[in-house]
């Protein structure tokens, strides 16, 4: 019964292992010219070379699109005050029609927020250097250009941007608002932000993480083994875009019918397998199909299905840590599955939701770590290493809010790649401090060269 339909969710140390293998593979494959395009982790470029060594100084703007919430900051760096960093942000809500209308919409609200935001600091009409967080898949053949978006991930489907050059989109849309004029000097995205972000504190930090709405990772590779990119000294960061791993059949011994029933119902049907595997947006889909299994098969909810319980989304991610936070007690895991309208659930009930969503979030974890654990091994074997000291900056709610997420991945880590030394570090100030601090040094760097 029960332990059997939960038992295709759990993974033994030998397919973590494989995950970690075939994750190895991806990453070379997508690396080389040859085998690039049939590659599922696309392993871009990112233009990001040197990271911040404190001489940079200025005022920057960043944008920071993509997560669950849309910010514009204002970033003050000053090199007298080595490291010390003033940032001043706000929040916008990106309405349901921007984000599935037209492109022209989508950036005509943001450049409207930018408008806002700069009235709110009081520096209407000011033009500052822009870096732009924008976290979706893209083609980039320079920091600031050739920035082609791949396609849309996460739910979000405006028309008319995939394939275009995300800078130039941004550009168009500021002239139509004839209002102000920026330089757009960067484009991030949110795992490269986050590696800044954390790197400008500790230099070890060579690696971002992002385990929120989505996930993904990008660390700093060596050029030689970037074929896509001339000249071979020095190393680059790489937008890896590993949510797409298993997307040509790579995780499909892993994956169960509760995985093929989110992805058939969700705006990417086909695409980004991993990604659906492990983020906040779809582990509360996962748990909630289980829950339908159960309930048909008359094991959960007296076997009465009800129409909350059909309905979809209604399990989001938070309810997830909540469910999972051991400071818990049952009656309270009834609570919250009342609160969702659930409300026909026994003890039994109760607990046995507990554990569906303790082996969908382990799953996810180890799913991470088993990548995670490869990306780390590959850094070690470049540098030719017998062990590696590293750190990993880390930001994404499932993460940060999740009970046990983090020292499942973790343990994870420490299993699968046992000559890395791995620390974690949060990112408390977001991708957006990383977008400015690449902003400033691209423009030192400008600056230095005129
Ligand atoms: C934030 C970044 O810190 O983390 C965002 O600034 C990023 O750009 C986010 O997307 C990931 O978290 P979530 O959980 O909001 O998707
Ligand atoms: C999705 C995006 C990727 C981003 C990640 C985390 O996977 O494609 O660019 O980094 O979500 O936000």
């Amino acid at each position: 019964g029960r332990q059997r339909i939960l038992d295709a969710l759990r993974l033994s140390q030998e397919q973590l292992l494989d995950v970690k293998r075939r994750m190895g593979e991806e990453m070379n494959r997508g690396l080389a010219k040859e085998s690039h395009d049939q590659a599922t982790v696309k392993m871009l470029p990112t233009f990001v070379r040197s990271m911040p060594d404190g001489t940079e100084s200025g005022d920057f703007l960043a944008l920071d699109l993509g997560g669950t919430n849309f910010r514009v900051l204002l970033v003050r760096v000053r090199r007298w005050k080595r490291r010390s960093v003033e940032m001043h942000n706000k929040i916008y809500a990106i309405p349901q029609e921007a984000m599935q209308g037209t492109g022209e919409e989508l950036f005509d609200h943001i450049v409207h927020c930018i408008a806002d935001f700069l009235e709110y600091m009081g520096m209407k009409g000011a033009s500052l250097p822009l870096g732009f967080t924008f976290s979706f898949p893209c083609h980039q053949s320079k920091l600031d250009q050739g920035v082609l978006l791949i396609s849309w991930t996460k739910g979000f489907k405006a028309t008319g941007c995939e394939g275009e050059d995300v800078v130039t989109l941004l550009k168009d849309a500021i002239y139509r608002k004839e209002e102000f004029d920026l330089d757009v000097v960067a484009l991030v995205n949110d795992t490269v932000g986050t590696m800044m972000t954390c790197g400008y504190e500790d230099p070890l930090c060579e690696v971002g993480l992002i385990v929120g709405t989505g996930t993904n990772v990008c660390y700093m590779e060596e050029m030689q083994n970037m074929e896509l990119v001339d000249g071979g000294e020095g190393k680059m960061c790489v937008n890896m875009e590993w949510g797409a791993f298993g997307d040509h059949g790579e995780l499909d011994d892993f994956s169960t019918d509760f995985d093929k029933a989110v992805d058939e119902h969700s705006a990417n049907p086909g695409k980004q397998t991993y990604e659906k595997m492990i983020s906040g947006m779809y582990l509360g889909e996962i748990v909630r199909n289980v829950l339908l299994e159960f309930t048909t098969k008359g094991l959960l909810f007296r076997g009465k299905l009800s129409e909350r319980l059909k309905t979809r989304g209604i399990f989001e991610t938070k309810f997830l840590s909540q469910i999972e936070s051991d400071r818990l007690a049952l009656r309270q895991v009834r609570s919250i599955l009342q609160h969702l309208g659930l409300t026909s659930s026994t003890c039994d009930d109760s607990i046995l939701v507990k554990e569906v969503c303790s082996v969908v979030a382990c799953r996810a974890a180890q799913l991470c770590g088993a990548g995670l654990a490869a990306v780390v091994d590959k850094i070690r074997q470049n540098r030719n290493l017998p062990e590696l000291k590293i750190t990993v900056g880390v930001d994404g709610t499932l993460y940060k809010l999740h009970p046990h997420f983090s020292n499942f991945m973790h343990e994870t880590v420490r299993d699968l790649a046992p000559q890395c030394k791995v620390t974690f570090i949060q990112s408390e100030d977001g991708s957006g401090k990383g977008a400015a601090l690449i902003t400033a040094v691209a423009c030192r760097i400008r600056d230095a060269g005129q």
